[in-house]
């Protein structure tokens, strides 16, 4: 069964977001965007051209590429799970390192990094089955979605979910470190100028540092069943 509507997922890093759209988008075949991804591809980018070095931002350079740069998901079937590219590369794993981390709140604070992704983000809504998770789609990018949710859950408990992800993926951290990441990017989503992360008036609060998975399913399957 299809939902003819968006669904829009925000909140802190590392809350499980997109476990939740996965799984609602595998439920009711809908197409889910992590819009995360999109600016960590962005961050990539950057990277990559050193438009940013050591924190530091050439913004003029960065306006003079910015239309060179592509991202879009492709679905990879042998995995079942979609993949983002960059410019046709994928950079799926490439994007998840701590590096990209720790440089992509502030790449996703400049205004035009947010309007570019914006914009594409809206096209890709325009036939309404999307379930989208980031940190402004219930404020900007689906103003008008029928459901929004904004994840939270403790920054410990955050941290610690991070942490073992990077560990089964073979990276070397530490957990300190990986909550010092993750408390700065709260700080910086949260107070960044354009389009900070706050919470929608008409989104419903999910704390889950101490729901099981299964029962967050279960409360949000709830939900989209009333709504549809
Ligand atoms: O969801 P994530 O942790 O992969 O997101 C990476 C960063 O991208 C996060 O620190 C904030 C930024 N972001 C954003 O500013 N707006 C979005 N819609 C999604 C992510």
């Amino acid at each position: 069964m299809s939902l003819f509507f968006n669904i829009a997922i925000d909140g802190h890093s590392s809350c499980g977001k997109s476990t939740i759209a996965k799984s609602i988008a595998r439920k009711y075949k809908m197409r889910y965007i992590d819009t995360g991804a999109m600016y960590r591809a962005v961050t990539l980018y950057c990277m990559r051209e050193k438009i940013i070095d050591n924190s530091i931002i050439d913004t003029d350079k960065l306006l003079e590429k910015i239309d060179n740069l592509n991202i879009d998901f492709r679905y990879n079937t042998n995995l079942q799970k979609s993949e983002t590219f960059l410019n046709n590369q994928n950079v799926e794993d490439l994007i998840r390192g701590i590096d990209v981390s720790e440089n992509v709140s502030n790449i996703a604070k400049i205004k035009e990094v947010r309007s570019k992704l914006v914009s594409l983000q809206k096209r890709m809504g325009l036939n309404k089955n999307v379930v989208m998770d980031g940190r402004d789609i219930g404020t900007k990018v689906f103003p008008d979605a029928k459901l929004k949710l904004f994840i939270t859950a403790k920054v410990e408990v955050r941290a610690q979910r991070r942490y073992n992800e990077l560990v089964d993926k073979g990276e070397r951290v530490n957990y300190s470190e990986v909550l010092k990441n993750i408390n700065t990017r709260d700080f910086n989503d949260s107070n960044r100028e354009f389009n900070p992360l706050v919470k929608s008036d008409d989104a419903l609060l999910i704390d889950n540092s101490h729901i099981s998975i299964n029962d967050q399913n279960i409360l949000i399957e709830d939900l989209i069943n009333k709504i549809k």
